[in-house]
């Protein structure tokens, strides 16, 4: 797609594809690791949907290893993608998300749940200040997502493998009982936070550029000074080394 002039780049064609892999791999995986659980009282969908997967032919040892080789096929494409992208994408990333202003973050995310429930007007007619601190890249809430959706999906892929190999060694049954234990609470952490995430990204107001981004690569200017206006500083001041590296390539 053409670059615009009052367009920024803001994803690059190799993140926007990975996080709809992602996307879609989560959605997957949680359909099928939801139907795994055969006890009603763990089950948190309700056993009407473990009946409507078995009644599709997907249950006992099918519906394992369709889980298992789906999570395997995510977790080695973000392996090789974090790798090869490592010092453009990766790094970059993480530091990002992994960087808190207390005080600033804090503010952010109480002021913005505040404008997203009570109203911006009705806190202003209280006399309560409305304005939001001045955010990076993420914001404080893109943030607060992040770092536990990279946690968890870590916590995801090591007890998930310890689950699958480690059966067959002395006292395994235990140790997969502990490794699925901490899989399922891996996997409603994210799931709760997904929950928001979605939220932010396509019914709450204002969000609508990022979105579009998430597709076409790129935010219009006055957005990003608006949103963003850490990031934009850096960009304007062609101080954003990653963007830079990142333009080269046409999306
Ligand atoms: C399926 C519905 C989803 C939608 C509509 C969605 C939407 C978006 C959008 C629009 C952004 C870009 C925000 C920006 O540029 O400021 C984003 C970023 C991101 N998404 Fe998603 N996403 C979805 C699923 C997921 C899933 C399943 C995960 C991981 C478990 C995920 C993890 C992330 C992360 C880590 C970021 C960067 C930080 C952030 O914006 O929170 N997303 N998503």
């Amino acid at each position: 797609m053409e670059k615009r002039p009052d367009m920024i780049r803001r994803h690059s064609a190799g993140a926007i594809f990975m996080h709809w892999f992602n996307a879609g791999c989560w959605i997957a995986l949680l359909a099928t690791g939801l139907g795994l659980i055969d006890n009603p009282e763990l089950q948190p969908l309700g056993m009407w949907w473990v009946r409507t997967l078995h009644a599709l032919g997907l249950d006992g040892v099918l519906l394992l290893q369709v889980h298992a080789t789906l999570g395997l096929v995510w977790a080695s494409v973000y392996a090789v993608f974090s790798l090869v992208r490592l010092k453009s994408e990766t790094w970059p990333f993480l530091r990002e998300v992994g960087t808190f202003s207390p005080q600033s973050d804090l503010t952010w995310v109480l002021r913005k749940t505040l404008t997203l429930t009570v109203g911006e007007e009705r806190l202003r007619a209280k006399g309560l200040a409305t304005e939001l601190p001045a955010q990076g890249f993420y914001n404080a809430g893109q943030k607060l997502f992040a770092v536990p959706a990279v946690l968890g999906s870590a916590g995801l892929v090591a007890t998930g493998l310890i689950a699958l190999f480690s059966r067959a060694w002395p006292g395994g049954a235990d140790v997969v009982q502990w490794a699925l234990a901490i899989h399922f609470l891996c996997a409603a952490l994210v799931a709760v936070g997904l929950v928001v995430h979605v939220y932010m990204a396509t019914i709450a107001p204002g969000e609508g550029p990022a979105f579009r981004s998430m597709f076409t690569g790129f935010v219009p200017e006055d957005f990003a000074r608006h949103h963003n206006p850490l990031w934009h500083e850096r960009v304007a001041a062609g101080r954003d080394e990653t963007l830079a590296k990142r333009d080269k390539r046409s999306i």
